[in-house]
């Protein structure tokens, strides 16, 4: 959702920010520009693309200047395009600023600033603030002053980042939108999110909402609501080469393989103190959007099997609207990145009523992390790729995990790693699958209890990245409506673990699709089911509790596969971003 750098220190700006950027790219990538104050100038140079074709026509790098800001961006005011790309300017031109989020009273307040003959170049809500700040500081107030006195006027949320001609120091401001300070030697980097930064440093200070902070060469301030606060700083065991490509040509199969590596680990991770929140709880919420809502869908039935506890499950957008808040509530948030603004406007829901939150996310530091009585980290390392992949694993493994914990069992985990390993090794064959299916537009994804999450999840991922319309259900519910689409043909990827209790019912739901049409893609342990596929994937035999995370990797290969037939970029899905950090 936007990725903001800024710079400033002893280096020259450009080449540093541009290498940020890049690594920021999976933020949003319909536009990208780079500003740097020099000699009492502001250069910019942007334009419409990803960062490398604005790169190659404007040369991004050859620009003057130790400070500076840059931009990628994910459209959400104006459309993509040369003016509406970040850096934006006032009137002047001697102020730049970048925002990600949404200014919700831009319209009235441009309305004011144009009656006062400011002159507006492009779209976008983010023009406000540069001539908001601009009228301040003609005012007579000073740099961050004039900056904090506009983002007080704002409603919605937002991160900014703003360079003035002739200022040693930039000035940021946070509301709902991430952002991050890295220090170096005599230099000091400002980012949406630490894996930008890992080649640079791996000391972070992160902002609050409703924090001002005014960074230079040689560190950082803070206020919040005028007055001077301290923000901890934390060193953060990520390092730059976690989120490195290697020798993958994708960041998205790159992380689906090493599953290998995060599943198991995921399965070491320490549950014992959010075991106990869960079963002191009254009732428990689960929260989550996309794949991490799936990922509460399998804790859900988990619970209810292992530990006989109910749960409800919630896409927190929908939150506020249809959960009954009731003393004795505890929240468990899930959000691989921890920023979702969605999950985190839950959140805030949630504590109005006087909820505790257990937050499962995968990165330190995260507003969702800062903001919990409770953390349970994924550890999965960076996830680079828009996709959920490796994180989802992990957030099941850990749930997992959790769910056997309040019933007072253990994930029996022996050989758990190498029966990983043989489902990534099936790779080969969902990429003939893929091949086989390249030209078909509809999928089914069926499953029933803990499957039936896994067949969202493998919908989920197909739409996302092969942009192939694809329709997940439980596989009972199938006869209730959506068979009347079951034609000669359709694809019906069946999730069909032999452990669980409800296959012989699910034997009984693809002879209902057989009959019309239907070609079953089988995924099973069970040679009974298998038979019954057009295309067979045999699995490994494995506990019904712990099958979401083996059948999880091959619907994860035949996204990634199909993608790749239809000749899209997986990294960089069409109008998606990693971290959605927009209502
Ligand atoms: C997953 O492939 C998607 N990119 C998306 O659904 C994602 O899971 C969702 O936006 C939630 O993100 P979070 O886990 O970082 O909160």
């Amino acid at each position: 959702m936007c990725g903001i750098v800024g710079y400033i220190g002893h280096r020259k700006a450009a080449p540093l920010i541009l290498g940020c950027l890049r690594a920021h790219e999976y933020r949003g990538y319909d536009s990208a520009g780079i500003a740097t104050a020099h000699d009492g100038k502001i250069t910019v140079k942007k334009g419409v693309g990803k960062i490398a074709e604005v790169d190659a026509k404007y040369d991004l790098e050859d620009m003057e200047g130790h400070a500076g800001i840059g931009h990628t961006r994910w459209a959400t005011h104006g459309a993509p395009s040369r003016a509406n790309a970040h850096p934006i300017t006032d009137c002047t031109g001697r102020l730049a600023i970048v925002h990600n989020g949404v200014i919700e009273n831009y319209a009235e307040i441009k309305k004011e600033l144009a009656r006062r003959g400011h002159k507006f170049k492009s779209e976008t809500d983010t023009e406000v603030a540069a001539h908001l700040i601009e009228e301040y500081l003609k005012n007579g107030l000073e740099f961050e002053a004039a900056v904090g006195k506009a983002v007080a006027r704002f409603r919605g949320n937002y991160g900014f980042a703003v360079l003035k001609a002739g200022e040693d120091k930039l000035v940021l401001a946070r509301n709902g939108s991430p952002l991050v300070i890295g220090f170096g030697r005599n230099e000091v980097f400002a980012a949406s999110d630490v894996p930008a930064l890992l080649r640079h440093t791996r000391e972070f200070a992160f902002m609050e909402d409703g924090d001002l902070a005014v960074i230079d060469a040689k560190g950082a301030r803070f206020m919040h609501d005028g007055r001077p606060v301290r923000r901890r700083r934390m060193h953060v065991s990520w390092t730059a080469d976690m989120a490195q490509k290697d020798c993958y040509p994708h960041f998205t199969i790159k992380e689906i393989e090493e599953q290998a590596a995060s599943i198991p680990a995921a399965l070491r991770v320490d549950v014992g103190r959010a075991a106990k929140l869960v079963r002191a709880a009254k009732r428990i919420h689960v929260l989550g959007c996309g794949t991490s809502y799936h990922a509460g869908l399998v804790f859900k039935h988990l619970l209810a099997r292992a530990a006989g506890r109910e749960c409800e499950v919630f896409v927190a957008s929908e939150y506020g609207e249809s959960a009954v808040m009731k003393p004795g509530t505890l929240v468990i948030a899930v959000s691989q990145s921890g920023e979702t603004i969605d999950t985190m406007m839950a959140v805030r829901h949630a504590r109005l009523h006087r909820a505790k939150v257990l937050a499962i996310t995968n990165v330190v530091g995260s507003s969702l992390s800062r903001g919990a009585d409770a953390n349970v980290y994924i550890n999965a390392g960076p996830e680079v790729g828009v996709v959920a992949t490796k994180t989802f694993t992990s957030q099941v493994a850990v749930l997992t995990k959790l769910a056997l914990a309040v019933a007072g069992r253990k994930v029996a985990v022996n050989g758990f790693a190498k029966k990983v390993k043989d489902v990534l090794a099936l790779s080969g064959k969902m990429k003939e699958i893929a091949h086989a299916l390249r030209n078909t537009d509809d999928f089914f994804f069926i499953g029933r209890s803990l499957s039936a999450p896994v067949a969202m999840e493998g919908a989920l991922k197909l739409k996302e990245i092969a942009y192939v319309h694809a329709e997940a259900y439980s596989a009972g519910e199938l006869k209730h409506g959506p068979l009347s689409l079951i034609a000669e043909g359709i694809p019906v990827i069946v999730i069909a673990p032999a452990a669980g209790e409800t296959h012989h019912k699910l034997l009984g739901n693809i002879r209902e699709c057989k009959a019309r049409g239907g070609k079953i893609m089988a995924l099973s342990d069970s040679s009974r089911l298998l038979d019954e596929g057009k295309w067979k994937v045999p699995m490994p035999p494995v506990s019904e509790e712990l099958s979401p995370l083996l059948y999880t990797i091959p619907l994860q290969f035949l996204a990634y596969y199909s993608c790749l037939e239809r000749g899209f970029d997986p990294d960089k899905p069409r109008n998606l971003a990693k971290s959605v950090t927009v209502e």
